[in-house]
């Protein structure tokens, strides 16, 4: 495959519909998401956000519109082409589903043992590093069950970034999780973004959560990192948008959606 352009926008939505059945679930929506920037997703339950992510994988067909993924659209796709395409995309399901049956080192090697042609002790390292860089190195061998929610919750994200994919699509991440495992799980994907220079679409109802990711910034410090107020410009690269019954009710950076006036709006901010 090319290598995407580094200056092109790694997610194009554009003008997609979709109704299953008579129900209208997504109209007209629209948005671009530029490489290395946050975009939020907020809405009612019901409104469509999952909906969105799903054609983004390419696991649904919208039916009118376009998705384009690092420049290639993808709506169109066979299963085979769309393969290649996800390899890029990693996804943290709402359902946030761990096996059971299988250790964590092996949840989160799933797709490179499956999909890839990589030796199993290289797959082991990079199980690892991942492990390392999500803070769950000493979980490595333990069985799901073992764990806290919020502990799967990043074991969950680290699956996703298993294969190093340069997107990642989180539905309700921290959803479920107290006030204090969510912002571990926050700055996970903060994180990926400064560190790793990820793209992300983060779905939630947790607005904190969007507002935490949104205004701050991890800058490596020695070995390690730090989280730190982010500049205005870095703020500016998460934008917000709004879905109601299925239309885009607003799009803005986080500023503007705190200053916003409509009342469904103020109803999530309250
Ligand atoms: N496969 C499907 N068949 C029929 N209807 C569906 C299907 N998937 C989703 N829907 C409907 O589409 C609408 C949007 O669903 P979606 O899962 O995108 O909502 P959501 O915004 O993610 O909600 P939540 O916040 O509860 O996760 C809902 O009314 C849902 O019932
Ligand atoms: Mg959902």
């Amino acid at each position: 495959m090319e290598r995407p352009d580094a200056e092109a926008p790694v997610i194009v939505v554009d003008k997609v519909s979709l109704a299953f059945d008579e129900k209208v679930v997504l109209k007209d929506v629209s948005f671009t998401l530029e490489r290395g920037h946050t975009k939020v997703i907020l809405g009612a339950s019901g409104s469509g956000k999952s909906t969105i992510l799903k054609i983004i994988l390419g696991l649904l067909k919208p039916d009118g519109g376009s998705v384009f993924v690092n420049g290639e659209r993808i709506d169109t796709m066979s299963e085979t082409e769309l393969m290649q395409v996800r390899m890029d995309l990693g996804m943290v399901f709402q359902e946030g589903a761990l096996f059971d049956s299988l250790t964590v080192a092996e949840n989160v090697g799933f797709k490179l043992y499956e999909e890839s042609t990589m030796p199993p002790d290289e797959i082991r390292r990079r199980v690892e590093e991942v492990l390392g860089f999500i803070g769950l190195n000493d979980f490595i061998d333990r069985m799901p069950s073992e764990l806290s929610g919020g502990q799967r919750r990043r074991v969950a994200i680290a699956r996703a970034m298993a294969a190093k994919p340069g997107i990642l699509l989180y539905d309700e991440a921290t959803t479920g999780l107290d006030p204090i495992t969510a912002i571990t799980v926050d700055e996970e994907m903060v994180k990926l973004r400064d560190l790793e220079n990820v793209s992300s679409i983060i779905v939630t109802h947790q607005l904190r959560d969007a507002f935490f990711v949104a205004t701050r910034e991890a800058v490596r410090r020695g070995d390690g990192y730090e989280i730190v107020a982010a500049d205005a410009r870095k703020c500016d690269e998460a934008e917000f948008i709004m879905l109601k019954e299925g239309v885009v009710a607003f799009e803005g950076n986080a500023a503007e959606l705190r200053a916003a006036k409509d009342q469904y709006l103020r109803s999530f901010l309250s």
